[in-house]
C-alpha cells in the first residue's frame, strides 16, 4: 500500500461533534488568545485547579537571551500547589474516589487488576509516610526503577506529595546508567522492584539495581534505603520459561529456588519490602504546598556529550500543560478510556500515564507487557476488553506490528477507538495509512504529536477535532507555542521552507535548567541560536504551514523513539581494550527507525572475530543498557575518516553504512583513501 503524501484526512463527525476544540477557526482563535495573552489563557485554565495560593508575582517571566543574562523561566510566580493533591485529591473531594483511574493487564493477559482514584490515594499517602520516616523531605531526590506496575504511579505521586523530586530510571538500563543518573541526581533512595516478565524475558530489576548501589556506594553516594515491591510471586510466568530459566536470559545463574520462589539478593538495613513498610504506615498524609516555581521531577536525556542530562521540571507550569495538552491532543471527554502504550520511564509515561490523565480524572489503561506477547494480537486485545477510546504508541510499535498484517487487528473489535496517537519520532506515511485504516477503521483522528522531554508535553500536534491531518506531519503548533525556523545564520524563514525547529518563547512545560548544571541548559539549548529554544530536530514547512519534524541535525539518534547519543555508544565501546576508536551513526531500520552501525578501529594485536562482537555489544548492553545495543559492527584497520584537524566526519560514516556513494567533499580529510576501504568492507543488509 502506498501512501499519498499530498492527502488530508479530516476529523471524522464522531470526533467534531463533541469536541472541546471542533474547527479549524476556534482552533485560530484559542492560540491566537494563547499568543496574545497567555495569562488570560493560562489564567483561565489555572481555574480548574486546586492553588492554596495564586500567583503573587509576575505570571510569565523570562530570558531566552544568553547576551541578556541568565537563562531562565518562570510561570505562576508566588503560587502555591500539589500536584499529587490536583491528581487524587481534587476528584475524590468532588465525590469521584470510586472511579476507576487505571485499570492494570499484566504480561500475561491473567493478570488484570483494577485500582480506584481513592485506592491511589490511600497508597500514596502510606508512601508518602513511609518515605518521611526515612527522613525524605522537600527538595529531597528518590530515584525509582520499578516495572510499569500500579505501585511505580503510587511511588511518584507520594515523591510529589511530600515536594520531594522523583527521578524514574527506565526499567531496561544497565547498573552503571542506573548508577550514573543516580550520583548526578544524589539521590539517598531507591523504589525499586524484586523482577519482571516483559514477554518471555525475565528483567532482573533489584539485581540490576543492587548492582547500581554497589556503585553509587563506590562513588561515595550513601543510599539509605531501597524499598523492594515483591511483584514476581503474585503474576504468571510464561509457559516457555518454565523451571524458571528465562528465555534469553544470557545469565546461567537461576533466580529461583527449590520451591519455584524468586530469589533476590538482600542487604539487612538497606533493604526493606514494600508490603512491609506500607503495612503499618497511616494512610492519610497531608500534601506540602509547593511553589510553582519548586522541582517536581527530573527525567535524564541524552546528551551530545555522552553524559545524560537531568531535565527538570517544576510543579506549576508541568502541571498547566500535561494537564491541557492531554485534555486537547486527545480530545479527552469524561467517561473515556484511555491506552498510552509508553513505558512511565520516559517523558510520555510521566505527562501521558501519569500526570496528564490524573490531572484530567481520567480512567487509563496501565500495561505492563509488550506488543507482541503472548501474540501479536496484545494491544488490540485490550483495546477491545477494556473498550478504549483513546489509543497512543509509538511509530516503532506500529511499523513492527504491521509486518503480522491485518488479521490480528482485524480479530478485535476496535469500534471504541476515536483518535490515536503517534509519538517518538518522525511517522513514515506508509505506517500512519496502517494504523489509520486498519487500527481506525479509517473512522478516527491521527494525532501526531511532537515533543520532547525537554518540553513536557505535545508542542506541535494536530487537534483531533479539529485538525485536517496530514500523514507525517505534526501539523500545528499547540496553545502557547510559538514556533520558528531559523536558517544556518539564525535568520527566520517564513513561509515555505525548512530550517532549524526553534520556539520564540517558553509554555508553561518547558524544562527549567539541567539539575545542577545550569550553564549545560543554557550552552545547550540557547546559545546557537541566542533569544530562540533551540530542539536540535530540523523541520519543514509546507505551503500551507503544516509542520514536518524531519530529525535531529545534531549527534543524536533515535532508536524505537528513544534519543540515544553517538559518543555515550562510542565511549562504551572504547572502554572495550580490543578498541582504540571508535564511531557511531545511525542507519535507518525498518522497524526501530533508526539503529546503530558502529565503525571500530582495532588497538594493535587484536583481531575482529565473532566472539569480539560479543563482547562489544555486551559492553554496550552494560554501560547503557540492552536497547542501545548496535546492530552493526564494522572493524577497521586503517582508521576512521578524519579532518587534518582530527575530527571524525561522521558524515561521510553515515553515508558508508547506507551504501551511497556519493561522498560530497572529501577533500578536508587526512587521509581520503581511508574512505574506499571502509566501503569496500561496508556490512550489507542481512549480514549485522
Ligand atoms: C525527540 C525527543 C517526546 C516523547 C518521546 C521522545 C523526536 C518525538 C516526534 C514526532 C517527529 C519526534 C524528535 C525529538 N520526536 N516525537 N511526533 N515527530 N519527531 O522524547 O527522548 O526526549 O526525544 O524525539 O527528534 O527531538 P525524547
Amino acid at each position: 500500500m502506498s501512501a499519498d503524501s499530498k492527502a488530508v484526512y479530516s476529523p471524522p463527525n464522531k470526533v467534531v461533534s463533541i469536541s472541546h476544540c471542533s474547527s479549524m477557526e476556534q482552533y485560530r482563535r484559542m492560540y491566537e488568545k494563547s499568543i496574545q495573552d497567555p495569562e488570560g489563557f493560562w489564567g483561565e485554565i489555572a481555574k480548574s485547579f486546586h492553588f492554596e495560593q495564586e500567583t503573587t508575582g509576575k505570571f510569565c517571566d523570562y530570558n531566552f537571551d544568553p547576551s541578556k543574562g541568565r537563562i531562565f523561566i518562570k510561570w505562576l510566580e508566588g503560587a502555591k500547589t500539589n500536584i499529587c493533591y490536583n491528581c487524587l485529591d481534587r476528584h475524590i473531594e468532588a465525590g469521584k474516589g470510586d472511579q476507576i483511574a487505571f485499570y492494570w493487564e499484566g504480561n500475561d493477559p491473567a493478570d488484570r487488576r483494577q485500582l480506584t482514584y481513592a485506592d491511589i490515594l490511600r497508597d500514596v499517602c502510606k508512601m508518602a509516610n513511609v518515605l518521611k520516616g526515612y527522613g525524605v523531605a522537600k527538595g529531597h531526590r528518590v530515584a525509582i526503577y520499578m516495572p510499569m506496575i500500579p505501585e511505580l504511579v503510587v511511588a511518584m505521586l507520594a515523591v510529589a506529595r511530600i515536594g520531594a523530586v522523583h527521578s524514574i530510571v527506565f526499567g531496561g538500563y544497565s547498573s552503571e546508567s542506573l548508577a550514573e543518573r543516580m550520583i548526578d541526581a544524589q539521590a539517598s533512595i531507591l523504589i525499586t522492584s524484586d523482577a519482571v516478565w516483559r514477554g518471555t524475558k525475565l528483567v532482573h530489576l533489584k539485581d540490576i539495581a543492587d548492582g547500581a548501589l554497589e556503585i553509587c556506594k563506590q562513588k561515595d553516594l550513601d543510599v539509605k534505603k531501597s524499598i523492594v515491591v515483591k511483584h514476581l510471586c503474585r503474576v504468571t510466568a510464561p509457559q516457555s520459561a518454565a523451571n524458571g530459566v528465562a528465555n534469553g536470559n544470557p545469565s546461567k545463574k537461576t533466580h529461583f529456588d527449590d520451591k519455584g520462589q524468586y530469589k533476590v539478593g538482600w542487604k539487612e538495613g538497606r533493604d526493606v519490602w514494600w508490603e512491609d513498610v506500607m503495612k503499618d504506615a497511616k494512610s492519610d498524609c497531608h500534601a506540602v504546598w509547593m511553589d510553582a516555581e519548586d522541582p517536581l521531577f527530573m527525567l535524564y536525556t541524552s546528551g551530545s556529550t555522552g553524559k545524560p542530562k537531568g531535565v527538570l521540571h517544576t510543579v506549576g507550569g508541568y502541571m498547566l500543560y500535561s494537564a491541557t495538552t492531554f485534555k486537547y491532543s486527545f480530545d479527552y471527554h469524561p467517561g473515556d478510556i484511555y491506552f498510552c502504550t509508553a513505558d512511565i520511564g520516559w517523558i510520555t509515561g510521566h505527562s501521558y500515564v501519569t500526570y496528564g490523565p490524573l490531572l484530567n480524572g481520567a480512567t487509563s489503561v496501565l500495561f505492563e507487557g509488550v506488543p507482541t506477547y503472548p501474540h501479536t494480537g496484545r494491544f488490540w486485545e485490550i483495546v477491545e476488553m477494556c473498550k478504549v477510546n483513546k489509543f497512543y504508541t509509538a511509530p516503532t510499535a506500529i511499523r513492527a506490528l504491521m509486518k503480522f498484517g491485518d488479521e490480528p487487528v482485524k480479530k478485535y473489535n476496535l469500534s471504541s477507538l476515536s483518535v490515536l496517537g503517534s509519538v517518538g519520532e518522525p511517522i513514515n506515511p506508509e505506517a500512519w495509512m496502517w494504523y489509520y485504516r486498519v487500527v481506525g477503521n479509517s473512522d478516527v483522528s491521527i494525532v501526531d504529536t511532537f515533543w520532547q522531554t525537554e518540553t513536557g508535553g505535545h508542542v506541535i500536534t494536530p487537534l483531533p477535532g479539529a485538525t485536517p491531518a496530514k500523514p507525517g506531519s505534526a501539523c500545528y503548533p499547540f496553545f502557547g507555542v510559538d514556533v520558528a525556523l531559523l536558517d544556518e545564520e539564525g535568520k527566520e524563514i517564513s513561509g515555505e521552507g525548512e530550517g532549524y525547529l526553534v520556539f520564540r518563547r517558553p509554555w508553561p512545560g518547558i524544562m527549567r535548567t539541567v539539575y545542577g548544571n545550569h550553564e549545560r541548559f543554557e550552552t545547550t539549548y540557547f546559545k546557537k541560536f541566542p533569544g530562540y529554544y533551540c530542539t536540535g530536530d530540523g523541520a519543514r514547512r509546507d505551503a500551507d504551514g503544516y509542520i514536518w519534524v524531519t530529525g535531529r541535525i545534531d549527534d543524536m539518534l533515535n532508536v524505537s523513539g528513544h534519543l540515544l547519543s553517538t559518543a555515550q555508544v562510542e565511549s562504551a565501546l572504547v572502554e572495550h581494550e580490543a578498541v582504540a576508536e571508535a564511531a557511531a551513526v545511525a542507519r535507518p531500520h525498518h522497524v526501530k527507525g533508526e539503529c546503530l552501525y558502529c565503525f571500530v578501529y582495532l588497538a594493535e594485536g587484536f583481531e575482529f572475530n565473532p566472539k569480539l562482537a560479543a563482547e562489544l555489544k555486551g559492553k554496550v548492553r552494560e554501560k547503557i543498557g540492552p536497547f542501545a545495543t548496535p546492530d552493526y559492527l564494522q572493524a577497521t584497520s586503517v582508521g576512521l575518516p578524519k579532518t587534518r584537524s582530527g575530527k571524525i566526519m561522521r558524515r561521510i560514516l553515515r553515508k558508508v553504512a547506507v551504501g551511497d556513494k556519493e561522498f560530497g567533499d572529501i577533500s578536508t580529510l587526512a587521509d581520503p583513501s581511508i574512505v574506499d576501504v571502509l566501503f569496500q568492507s561496508r556490512i550489507l543488509d542481512g549480514k549485522a
